[in-house]
């Protein structure tokens, strides 16, 4: 078994979060199991569906499903103040293109996504593992990216966002290794895709003084 790419945070959810959590959770989570989802039965209707692992509070993935409210999102996430917070914020603007799975994201896309069903993923700000050791953490490497690679449509994508620059490199070097994914942009790194939302993770990043790079590699 690959060792997990995070470690659950015990971080103190708020009474808002808490409360989120409790009465919205079963309207909006799908519960971790085995077979792929039928998002046309999920959402109601046939819209492209982008999964977002780990994204943390959420606040990206409520902003980009507020202004496409023509595309549907599934958010997978482990962070429980996180998943608080993204359920306050579909409530509060009414969302109704978002889900929520709270489950290791490795185990999701191996057990719940089904062949050629999503239209993209966005791995936004991952956490780096910067140590060697524990570069065996790093959740976009293969063989996973095959199993995202798997689960995109034909010209499906998959963008991913980094402010670390070892692991901007590892994960080129994993994602153009990968079976049936092209990279458009050669060998290289892709531009900042106009509109993939400021995280918070970014934010920090920048604040640090650290490049953000970004990936973006297209199902041939
Ligand atoms: C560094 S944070 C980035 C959060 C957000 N995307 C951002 O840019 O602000 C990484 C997040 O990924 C989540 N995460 C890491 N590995 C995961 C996995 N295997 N399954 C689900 N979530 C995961 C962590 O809980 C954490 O919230």
């Amino acid at each position: 078994m690959r060792p997990r790419s995070f470690v659950l945070r015990s971080g103190r959810m708020s009474a808002a979060q808490k409360r989120s959590y409790r009465a919205l959770y079963s309207r909006w989570c799908i519960p971790f199991g085995n077979g792929a989802l039928d998002f046309e039965k999920i959402f109601g209707n046939r819209n492209p569906v982008t999964a977002e692992i780990g994204f943390g509070m959420g606040e990206s993935t409520a902003l980009a499903a507020s202004e496409n409210p023509g595309v549907n999102y599934v958010g997978v996430e482990v962070y429980k103040a996180g998943i608080g917070k993204l359920l306050w914020e579909i409530d509060r603007r009414g969302l109704a293109n978002i889900r929520i799975i709270e489950h290791d994201a490795a185990e999701v896309v191996e057990h719940m996504i089904g062949a050629a069903s999503l239209d993209a993923f966005h791995i936004f700000f991952p956490d780096p593992w910067p140590k060697k050791r524990h570069h065996k953490r790093r959740l976009l490497a293969l063989p996973f990216t095959g199993l995202l690679a798997a689960g995109l449509k034909s010209g499906g994508y998959i963008s991913f966002a980094t402010d670390w620059e070892d692991y901007a490199v590892w994960a080129l070097g994993e994602l153009s290794r990968t079976a049936g994914l092209v990279n458009p942009y050669g060998e290289g790194f892709a531009p900042r895709p106009a509109w993939r939302p400021e995280t918070k993770f970014e934010r920090k990043g920048i604040a640090k003084g650290r490049q953000i790079r970004e990936l973006y590699f297209i199902r041939s």
